[in-house]
């Protein structure tokens, strides 16, 4: 059998290149590299609803945001299917039979969902320790990893490309599906989840040095931004605050502009901007003993990305200046994927044993049992 992709993204706001190095990049080679049989890209409206459910505006208006993005970084539409997640409601049926093979105590152990109900200030008593109020845990919210292993297994996807914080959301979508293979019948795929191969790429640091981008800190660097943004961003960006003269002998671990050096650069970009140095290797070697300014790796970094984002922004032109037409990619792609889920869902519910009607012989073993 074909190997499959699906990944996706909540809209909740603009990819950024913490996004790009962590799965985007990937996406887009993935799919240039004809090995896959279908590439299912899903934009997740639904779940992003599950913490933004006064804030239906925002996840409304980001939907042609993320578009604008995958379709700027090269995803194409005559080979990846591009949707909508709450346009293919085969999900949620999906989903709501998966709630019976998963206990409260399975999704509470989940390492994901306790650390965004942290962050998010949740609390199942509707207080802290302290007495303060604090909003309820949503149970949409508790229970998006059912949700997500619905959006896995309905394309029967082999494939999940995405960041380390995905690897507890495959884990408990394999655990569903072993669980329902084993009660229904072999009908489902155990997904597996393709990490970036450098650590760098797993978790890029914010341009302040924190550990994520995040655009509540501010430390974003987007897609969507101008080249003039961009230098002005990389510029202030963090490095060692211990080296403050050039001669100086600086660290590079914990860099930041090390660090996305270590996501983005190639060999050809030293010959191309800076030709003194032959490696990445070299550059760091020269940072460690002293005497490289911060100002010239910054500017090596600014060529990097701009070499990266010119493509992306090019691309990214066209399609503002044809906005239906994105929405029109995104309606097509919406009805394709409708149409692999409901295949899925077919099977699901014969071995589910609750596809009374299309099971002639099931209604006649009836009908002879009240005859005797
Ligand atoms: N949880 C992902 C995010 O926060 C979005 C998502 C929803 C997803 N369903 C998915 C990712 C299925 C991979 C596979 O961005």
């Amino acid at each position: 059998m074909g190997k499959i992709i699906l990944t996706g993204d909540r809209p909740t706001g603009k990819l950024h290149l913490g996004h790009y190095v962590g799965s985007l990049r990937r996406r887009v080679e993935l799919q240039n590299s004809g090995e896959f049989e279908k590439i299912f890209i899903m934009i997740a409206d639904a779940q992003a609803l599950t913490d933004n459910a006064d804030n239906p505006d925002k996840v409304r208006q980001n939907i042609i945001e993320v578009a604008l993005d995958y379709l700027s970084c090269g995803l194409d539409p005559e080979r990846a299917t591009l949707f909508i997640q709450s346009q293919v409601p085969e999900l949620c049926e999906l989903a709501f039979y998966y709630m019976n093979l998963v206990t409260v105590a399975r999704l509470q152990r989940n390492p994901t969902v306790k650390a965004e109900i942290q962050m998010r200030g949740f609390s199942d008593s509707g207080a802290d320790e302290e007495g303060v109020q604090r909003p309820g845990i949503p149970v949409g919210f508790f229970t998006y990893p059912i949700s997500q292993a619905s959006d896995i297994t309905a394309f029967k996807a082999t494939t999940v490309p995405a960041g380390e914080d995905q690897e507890p959301m495959i884990e408990q979508t394999r655990e569903i599906v072993h669980k329902f293979n084993s009660v229904y019948g072999p009908v489902l795929v155990e997904p597996e989840i393709l990490l970036p191969d450098n650590a760098a790429c797993l978790r890029l640091p914010g341009t302040d040095g924190k550990a994520k981008m995040s655009k509540s800190l501010g430390n974003c660097i987007y897609l969507s931004d101008t080249a003039e943004e961009l230098k002005k961003k990389v510029m202030g960006m963090y490095t060692d605050p211990d080296h403050l003269r050039v001669e100086d002998p600086g660290k590079v671990e914990g860099n930041t502009v090390f660090t996305y050096l270590d996501a983005f650069c190639r060999p050809e970009h030293f010959t191309r901007y800076l030709p003194d140095y032959a490696t990445l290797d070299d550059l760091k070697a020269h940072y460690r003993r002293g005497g490289l300014g911060d100002v010239k790796v910054k500017k090596f970094l600014i060529a990097v990305l701009n070499e990266e984002l010119e493509p992306i922004r090019e691309r990214r032109k066209f399609y503002e200046a044809r906005i239906e037409e994105v929405y029109e990619i995104l309606h097509e792609g919406s009805r394709r994927a409708r149409e692999a889920a409901a295949r899925t869902l077919d099977e699901v519910r014969g071995a589910m044993r609750i596809n009374y009607f299309d099971d002639r012989q099931f209604i006649e073993e009836q009908a002879q049992r009240f005859r005797q």
